[in-house]
């Protein structure tokens, strides 16, 4: 879209004044959309419009719907936990595109790269969880919001598709395993489910967690969210061995957080879906549709396969046994 689109579209938005000459520009970083961080007079915010495809490898083609399902999410978690989301400031449905606050990274550095440069605050960690836990828990049994974002096929398209079907392509000895995750996934419809809580989509903000990016917004398995977030930090382990320990203590800070948080389903199930999902995930960030990055050795991603094939063929109850085992093959 050009930059007259864009003007037309604040404009509709009711988002420019008279005499604004608004400037545009685009924010690198995101591989599903167009990101546009807008200067008009005093005022910031931050346009997103979502990509008919993927910048990713593979052709990974998705609806551009899902950018209303984005829009649709921040403003439900707004009525929830206004201070863990941008707020919406407009959405222009015609142009496929929404207007959210700009939020400065000097006052909200995103988290992923506090872990990465080795900054680990298992305090943040345990922010996280407990924001995650409300959102989920304020949602749960709410059956006007399971319609509003009866995204099925789209959480098919975007998440278990990607991620655990395309693994089980090219690990036909996990197939069924893989499969089957992906059909109990599904089959959990519970809360609103945030869809890539990762530490590239959360800013630290003064007031705790700013969640961004939730286009794969769905009425579904909270475990999913949980085992998306704790994947991210047994990964960085292997990238930063160094930093095992924070970044594992991170991951029980988290984890602990969320299941104190929550009210709306017996933990020992969640639990246990969490612990399966986990190794799913873990592959799927080495052979999915999705690789991660930063792990840039063949032993680093042999590490991961190894290690996440051996846990789905030996699923443990609980996600606390994979952090106990993560750290004892990283120390061997
Ligand atoms: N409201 C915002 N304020 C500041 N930075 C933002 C905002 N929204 C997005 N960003 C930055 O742009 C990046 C990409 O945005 P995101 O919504 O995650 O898009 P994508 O779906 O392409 O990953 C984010 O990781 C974040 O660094
Ligand atoms: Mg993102």
């Amino acid at each position: 879209m050009d930059e007259a689109g864009l003007r037309r579209s604040l404009a509709r938005m009711g988002l420019l004044r008279p005499d604004d000459t608004p400037r545009f520009r685009p924010l690198g970083g995101g591989v599903s959309s167009d990101i546009w961080r807008v200067e008009a007079g005093a005022r910031r915010f931050c346009v997103k419009r979502a990509l008919p495809r993927l910048r990713v490898a593979a052709d990974w083609r998705v609806p551009v719907a899902r950018n209303r399902y984005e829009a649709a999410w921040l403003r439900t978690v707004a009525g929830i936990l206004p201070e863990a989301v941008p707020e919406l400031l407009g959405e222009d449905r015609e142009a496929g595109l929404f207007a959210m606050a700009w939020l400065d990274p000097g006052t909200h550095p995103p988290w992923k790269g506090e872990l990465l440069a080795g900054r680990i605050d298992p305090a943040a960690a345990a922010a996280v969880g407990r924001a995650l836990a409300r959102i989920h828990g304020e949602t749960a049994g709410r059956p006007e919001i399971a319609r509003r974002f009866a995204t099925d096929g789209l959480f098919h398209a975007l998440r278990l598709e990607p991620y655990l079907e395309a693994t089980a392509r090219a690990h036909p000895r996990v197939a069924e395993r893989l499969h089957r995750l992906a059909a109990t996934t599904a089959r959990h419809r519970f809360v609103l489910v945030h869809g890539d809580v990762s530490p590239k989509n959360i800013l630290l903000g003064p007031r705790g967690p700013v969640f961004l990016d939730a286009e794969c917004a769905w009425y579904g398995d909270p475990a999913f969210d949980l085992a998306f977030c704790l994947n991210h930090l047994l990964l960085k382990a292997v990238h930063r061995p160094d930093r095992c320990e924070p970044l594992l203590a991170a991951y029980a800070a988290l984890h602990d957080a969320y299941l104190a948080g929550i009210r709306f389903a017996p933990a020992t199930g969640l639990a246990e879906r969490v612990a399966r999902l986990l190794p799913g995930l873990l592959l799927a960030r080495i052979d999915g549709k999705s690789p991660v990055e930063y792990l840039e050795t063949e032993a680093q991603r042999a590490f991961v396969r190894e290690t996440a094939i051996r846990l789905l063929w030996e699923p443990p109850a609980r996600p606390e046994a994979i952090a106990a085992l993560w750290q004892r093959e990283l120390a061997r």
